[in-house]
């Protein structure tokens, strides 16, 4: 049977179980929280941070280290504020917003059915446009000369070094350019737990082809990146692409598709593939003054590169990866992670606190520690203990016991299956690496 949503197989509030969860056992946070947290700010805990760090791994792996054509950078978040001039993003990167008379709720225009407030169904003002992007000031002085943006998308730090690192990487055309980092956005509503929030990150790819070859290039990264998502586990049936709507467009797309994920709130974009054309660093070559453009040996001529981007949000990846592994069975509830992103791979435990038990638990433990994320618990009934990883999706537990001292065996236990078997010790860290790896 194919497996479906969580909320589809256990019924309503998976979200509200899915938030608890995470909160419970430390995988995400509201921000500042004995303050009362603050709207659209989250902090991700130990388990929540490893989780993260193993996706965005998983990307940078994919997307850098295993290609020879893309080019790593780490750009800065306050950048000169020409650039979002040029960028179009102080012009354009706006929503309509509302306000209701009443109850003084704020909404996005254009979310709304009717013209009272969906909250109290109060009169509504008319709508303006309210910037997304955060302002502050460099140095002391508050004026408006001084003003910065908080960098509302990590790409335009590509599009600025495209000439830095084009010209250092020596590369040729078609290449890319890809960067994590973190994005902020003055979301007029922020909701969905980490779905839409104010700070977040963002993993963007700028892949500069040749124009008339962008088409191409677009279909390719459209199969790539929704092949990425189904190899590291989100369930086939959970995920689709739509393609844009022209009247949806951003200001600088040509074509644009999303990669959707079927969250109990709906279906919602978890990244979007974009055919910039050659908008960006045409715009920075005239605002600027510095030519942004490519000379192409093969055609002996000079062009402006046309930009592929496929741009997902960390945040929103690790949402999906979580509610996508979250099963409750009879006896527990489990996340089912693909163990290359599980935030622990490895439980470690003695069967009982005695018999030399720990002690060989706890070597067993510092053994493996150098290889993989593990945890070592020594507290209350065995079945408890794999319960708890279970619930934190531990793909593998190993338990020491009496026989362990005779033959040197452990027990190594299978999250998914609950099959037990009798393994060496000595050859855990190469069948954990097979296992978790396929090394
Ligand atoms: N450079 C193109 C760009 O920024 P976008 O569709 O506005 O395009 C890309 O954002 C991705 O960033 C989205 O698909 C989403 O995953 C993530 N993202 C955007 N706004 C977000 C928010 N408020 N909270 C969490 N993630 C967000």
């Amino acid at each position: 049977m194919a497996k479906k949503a969580p909320h589809e197989t256990h019924g309503g509030g998976v979200m509200e179980k899915v938030v608890s969860l995470c909160k419970r056992r430390g995988f995400i946070f509201p921000s500042s929280e004995i303050y009362g947290g603050l709207n659209g700010a989250w902090d991700y805990g130990p388990l929540g941070v490893e989780l993260k760090r193993n996706i965005k791994e998983a990307w940078w792996q994919a997307m850098v280290t295993e290609r020879d054509d893309v080019f790593g950078l780490d750009a800065s978040i306050l950048m000169n504020p020409e650039v979002w001039v040029a960028s179009g993003h102080v012009e354009e990167f706006t929503d309509p917003l509302v306000d209701c008379k009443e109850c003084k709720h704020r909404f996005k225009a254009d979310n709304l059915e009717g013209d009272r407030c969906p909250d109290c169904g109060g009169e509504l003002t008319d709508a303006r446009l309210f910037n997304l992007m955060f302002k502050t000031f460099v140095g002391p002085v508050a004026e408006e000369a001084a003003v910065v943006y908080l960098r509302p998308e990590t790409a335009q730090g590509i599009f600025v070094n495209f000439d830095n690192v084009q010209g250092t990487a020596r590369a040729k055309l078609p290449f890319g350019i890809a960067q994590i980092g973190k994005a902020f956005r003055n979301e007029i509503n922020p909701r969905n737990f980490t779905f839409r929030s104010r700070e977040f990150e963002q993993m963007e790819l700028e892949f500069f082809v040749t124009p008339g070859e962008d088409q191409k290039w677009y279909e390719y990264w459209r199969d790539q990146r929704q092949r990425w998502y189904l190899e590291l586990g989100l369930r086939e049936e959970n995920l689709r692409l739509r393609e844009h709507e022209k009247d949806e467009l951003a200001h600088y797309a040509k074509w644009c598709v999303d990669v959707e994920y079927n969250f109990p709130f709906g279906w919602s974009e978890l990244e979007g593939i974009a055919d910039r054309t050659d908008f960006d660093l045409s715009c920075h070559t005239r605002h600027s003054g510095k030519r942004l453009d490519y000379f192409d040996e093969s055609r002996k001529e000079r062009y402006t590169p046309y930009v592929i981007e496929p741009s997902a949000g960390v945040d929103r990846s690790t949402l999906a990866f979580i509610v996508d592994a979250y099963v409750e069975e009879e006896e527990r509830t489990v996340l089912r992670f693909d163990p290359r992103i599980a935030p622990v791979k490895v439980g470690v435990f003695p069967l009982l606190r005695k018999e030399g038990q720990p002690e060989r638990a706890l070597e067993i433990r510092d053994r493996l520690k150098r290889h993989f994320a593990v945890f070592y618990d020594q507290a209350g009934a065995i079945g408890r203990r794999y319960r708890r990883q279970d619930e934190i999706g531990t793909p593998f537990c190993v338990t020491v016991d009496h026989q362990t001292a005779d033959d040197g065996t452990v027990t190594l236990r299978e999250r998914d299956s609950m099959e037990q078997s009798r393994v060496p010790a000595d050859g855990l860290v190469a069948l954990l690496r097979q296992k978790i790896f396929g090394e």
